[in-house]
């Protein structure tokens, strides 16, 4: 075990002469990057994990160390928004250090955004340190504001604490967005509460279809966005916008509250032309795509020198294999889904 990262070494990749920035093949910039900075979780959201999962031995983790050297290559090379997911990012153990280590790139201007995606559970604890790193706004995942329900879908969960994290986030000045999966007849009757809670605190919501990701995908879970928009528009008055994040969500502003709705729905919406985002799991392996298996190990040039020219090759390679877009197929004769890996493993 031990300390993995002297807080004071860091690499001067603020520039890299000579590399360009990241394009690929279809003109798409690559300037947003999710890291997945563990596979391990607190809380095993029956969507997501299993109830007894398997993690990872710590060696084929990335160290903090070698996080930090990875996420400011592809700062260097023209990322400009940076979010750390999980699993959940918090429990890592020392975490804090990267968001310090990374934070010196919005100070040279080099990253326009640092943040991270969270379940909540350590939030409490870490708000001031986030906001202390430069973190301005966060993402916090939460599917029910009913204790019970809480446990039965997180299983580990504690909402209070989820509760209390958010309250922490924003008294320490962070803007929260609230991330609800839907599930058929368990949180489905609870959208209009949710809205007018998250848009009562300020709070943006958006709504996330269920991918069917990993052995637990639950198809019997599905619920299609396009039935709860249409559910939720005989209770509201939903304005659609062009708001949009170079993401999937789309947003609609909810008449009654004043607030922004986002809908993400993978399976039955096509966003991949915009799509500036690539994913690198703890193990450092680059996703090009959400919906596609194809990937490429950026560990091996990691640690194979401390120089950049290795790790830059296998980045250039890898954006060069870019697909043009994604492919949920739901396996409907097998009831399974197409793609094998947790939500855990590539953090959303
Ligand atoms: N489908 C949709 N969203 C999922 N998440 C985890 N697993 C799934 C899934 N199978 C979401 C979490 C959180 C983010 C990290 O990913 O709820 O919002
Ligand atoms: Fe943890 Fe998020 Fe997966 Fe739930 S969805 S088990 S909070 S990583």
């Amino acid at each position: 075990m031990g300390v993995e990262l002297e807080p004071t070494k860091t690499y001067d990749l603020d520039a890299a002469p000579g590399y360009p920035a990241l394009v690929d093949p279809f003109g798409r910039d690559i300037s947003y990057l999710r890291v997945s900075v563990t596979d391990r979780c607190d809380f095993r959201c029956v969507y997501c994990m299993s109830e007894h999962m398997a993690f990872l031995p710590k060696a084929d983790l990335l160290t903090l160390e070698e996080l930090d050297r990875l996420c400011s290559a592809f700062v260097a090379r023209g990322v400009r928004k940076l979010r750390l997911s999980g699993g959940e990012p918090l429990v890592r153990r020392g975490i804090m250090t990267l968001f310090s280590t990374q934070s010196r790139h919005l100070a040279t201007g080099r990253l326009d955004e640092l943040t991270l995606t969270t379940n909540g559970s350590q939030l409490a604890r870490y708000a001031g340190a986030l906001a202390a790193n430069g973190v301005r706004r966060i993402n916090v995942s939460l599917d029910t504001l009913d204790a019970d329900k809480f446990r039965a879908i997180t299983r580990w969960g504690e909402l209070p604490h989820v509760l209390a994290g958010i309250d922490a986030a924003q008294a320490a000045g962070l803007k929260v967005k609230i991330n609800t999966v839907a599930l058929k007849g368990v949180n489905e009757d609870e959208f209009p509460r949710l809205i007018e809670w998250a848009h009562g605190s300020g709070m943006d919501l958006t709504l996330i279809e269920v991918m069917p990701l990993g052995e637990i995908g639950r198809l019997d879970q599905y619920l299609p966005l396009s039935i709860v928009r249409a559910r939720l528009n005989e209770r509201f008055s939903l304005q659609d916008t062009d708001d949009r994040t170079g993401g999937p969500a789309r947003y609609v502003c909810v008449g009654e509250t004043g607030g922004r709705l986002g809908f993400i729905t993978p399976l039955t919406h096509n966003f991949c032309e915009s799509c500036n985002r690539v994913r690198v799991t703890c193990t450092g392996t680059l996703y090009m795509c959400l919906g596609q298996e194809d990937a490429a190990d950026l560990r091996k040039p990691l640690r194979a020198s401390e120089g950049n020219e290795l790790l830059f090759a296998a980045i250039d390679e890898a954006i060069s294999r870019k697909p043009k877009g994604h492919d949920f197929i739901i396996d409907r004769r097998h009831q399974r889904p197409a793609l094998g890996r947790h939500m855990s493993v590539t953090g959303g």
